[in-house]
């Protein structure tokens, strides 16, 4: 029990990979805050690991400073604080498909709409933001703490089709390494996970022919699972991690080697 009495928080904890890092947090001794925007799939991931379900939508500074409001009152001052909340580019991956099957030019770029764009960088990028925001107010007058940011590994080489995702993803590495230099003199760590392709409900719902190649490409011929990524996640939020910042860790398969 390596992280016994922290109270963590885990935004997108309702399904997926939220779902298996606040299951393994917890494991670890955690008090796990599962924040969602959907309330009944955290409730049904905190009764699990014995948390608190809170509703927050990540990309609405106000909604995710609520919620740290509410965890203190319920859990006391947080210590860990996983940046996880994501959704699929499933447009995108519907408008492609049929050219990636026949094998045209995707035109990807060209008809992603504007909105695409914009709600792929709030999700992602701007959640990640006011939740590091949110933990960093809470953690550095304390002197204390453990952020860790889910990317992926589109951010790192970027991936064919999804300039959104990919955009969102890379900032979020960015933007990782920034504050991780700023917030270590003050006792707080920030780090990175970039997962490779992971078999999650949600994913297994947008299978594509590029999915498929992705698996064949990943050189241990296999999709990732929601528990290999939470064990990276709570080996970064843990004391074993203490000299880590600004890190990206990037549980893969292989898909991408750096
Ligand atoms: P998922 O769709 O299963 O779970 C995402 C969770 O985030 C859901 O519970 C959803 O309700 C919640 N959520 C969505 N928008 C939200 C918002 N605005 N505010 C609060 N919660 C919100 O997704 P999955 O696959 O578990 O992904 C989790 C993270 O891992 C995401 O950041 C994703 O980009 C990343 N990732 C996933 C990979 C995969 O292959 N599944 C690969 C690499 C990274």
């Amino acid at each position: 029990m390596t992280l016994e009495d922290r109270v963590a928080v885990v935004t997108g904890g309702g399904s997926g990979i939220g779902e298996a890092i606040c299951l393994r947090l917890a494991a670890e001794g955690a008090r796990v805050a599962v924040l969602d925007v959907d309330l009944d799939a955290a409730a049904v991931t905190a009764k699990l690991a014995g948390g608190a379900p809170i509703e927050a939508d990540v990309s609405d500074s106000a909604s995710v400073e609520r919620a740290r409001e509410s965890v203190e009152a319920e859990l006391g001052p947080v210590d860990i604080w996983v940046n996880n909340a994501g959704i699929q580019a499933s447009a995108q991956a519907a408008r492609i498909a049929d050219r990636a099957e026949r094998n045209e030019p995707l035109d990807a770029l060209v008809r992603l709409p504007d909105e695409e764009w914009r709600l792929m960088l709030a999700v992602h990028l701007d959640g990640t933001f006011f939740g590091t925001r949110a933990a960093a107010r809470s953690m550095a007058p304390r002197g204390t703490g453990s952020i860790v940011n889910v990317a992926s590994v589109c951010g790192i080489e970027g991936c064919t089709g999804y300039p959104h995702y990919s955009a969102a993803k890379a900032g979020i590495l960015g933007f990782t390494r920034a504050v991780a230099k700023e917030l270590a003199a003050q006792g707080v760590r920030v780090n990175a996970v970039a997962p490779g392709f992971i078999d999650t409900e949600a994913s297994q719902a947008m299978d594509n022919p590029l999915r498929q190649a992705q698996r064949l490409r990943t050189p241990l011929r296999r999709f990732g699972r929601p528990e290999e990524i939470a064990a990276t996640v709570a080996f970064l939020a843990g004391d074993d991690a203490g000299f880590f910042v600004g890190e990206t860790l990037s549980p893969n398969g292989g898909i991408v080697t750096t």
